[in-house]
Order: C-alpha cells, then structure tokens, then sequence
C-alpha cells in the first residue's frame, strides 16, 4: 500500500527552486487515480469477505466516519435527507449511516468489485434497502440518480 501512496508525495523536502518547480507539477500521477488499481484492489477485498467475512480496510477510518456523523448531527441532517456516497469502496459508511437511523441510501462507485463488494456487506448487515451502483462521479447525476 505504501508503494501505491508513494506517486501522490514528492515536493516535500526540497529546496525553494526545487520547490518551484515541482510547483509547476504539483499533481503526480498515481495509481490510486486509476480506476484498475481499484478494481483489483476490491476483486481481492471481495474474496476475501466471501472468504472470511472481513470488510477489508476503511480508507479514510473510523474517526472520520464518525466526525461526519457527528457533523450531520450538529447540522440536524433529517434522517430522511438523500445522503450519496461518492466512492463508497466497501460500503462501510453506508452500513453506518443506515445504523444512524439514515434510511434514504445511495453509494456509487466506478469499481464494479467495489459495488459487489458494498451490496455483500450490506445484505449482511440486513440492510437490503440501500442503493449501490456502477457509476461514475464525473457522470453521475445526483438530481436524478442516474
Ligand atoms: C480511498 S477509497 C475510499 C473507499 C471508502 N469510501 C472508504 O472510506 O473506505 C476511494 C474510492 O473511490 C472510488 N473512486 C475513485 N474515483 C472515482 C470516480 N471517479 N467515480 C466513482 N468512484 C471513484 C474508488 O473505486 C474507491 O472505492
């Protein structure tokens, strides 16, 4: 995993003219802006669930689930508001803000393993009304859910 991080860094400890530079090349490529890398990545997490019933790894943990429920609480987000989670990976946070009481669901993501993966821990989790789908966010419209 640190391999695949390594492309998103590479201005730190440089010297000003160096700095200047890589100004000028801020965003580097890496392998976590492509969708194979995800797609591969969630194919394994996926055998692995089916395997072992592990979700596999929450990108942005724990914490930061929980400060976003926090936040939603404190600005009084209805428990029927639509929430959409954009790259939903596992499906995780979904399966959280459902437990909250949310029940007006959607998660896309552009890794079809990804999806599977969401609607597996999902169902698993007994929650067969939250809505997972193959798309996009540069396509998706959140207007029409489509
Ligand atoms: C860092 S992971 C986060 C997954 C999950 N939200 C979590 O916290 O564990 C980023 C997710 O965004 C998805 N993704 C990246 N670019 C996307 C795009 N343009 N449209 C939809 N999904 C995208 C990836 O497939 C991946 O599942």
């Amino acid at each position: 995993m640190a391999d695949a991080r390594e492309g998103s860094r590479g201005c730190e400890n440089r010297t000003d003219s160096q700095e200047d530079k890589c100004s000028d090349n801020d965003f580097e490529s890496s392998k976590l802006g492509t969708k194979e890398y995800w797609e591969e990545a969630y194919q394994k997490e996926l055998e692995t669930f089916k395997d072992i019933g592990d979700v596999g790894e929450i990108w942005f943990g724990e914490e930061s689930m929980s400060r976003v429920l926090r936040w939603m609480d404190k600005a009084k987000i209805p428990e029927d508001a639509g929430v959409l989670d954009i790259g939903t990976g596992n499906g995780t946070f979904l399966v959280e803000l459902a437990k909250h009481g949310y029940r007006n669901l959607t998660g896309i993501d552009y890794s079809p393993a990804s999806v599977e993966l969401a609607r597996n821990v999902l169902q698993a989790e007994g929650l067969t009304d939250v809505t997972v789908k193959v798309r996009s966010n540069l396509s998706f419209n959140p207007q029409t859910c489509t």
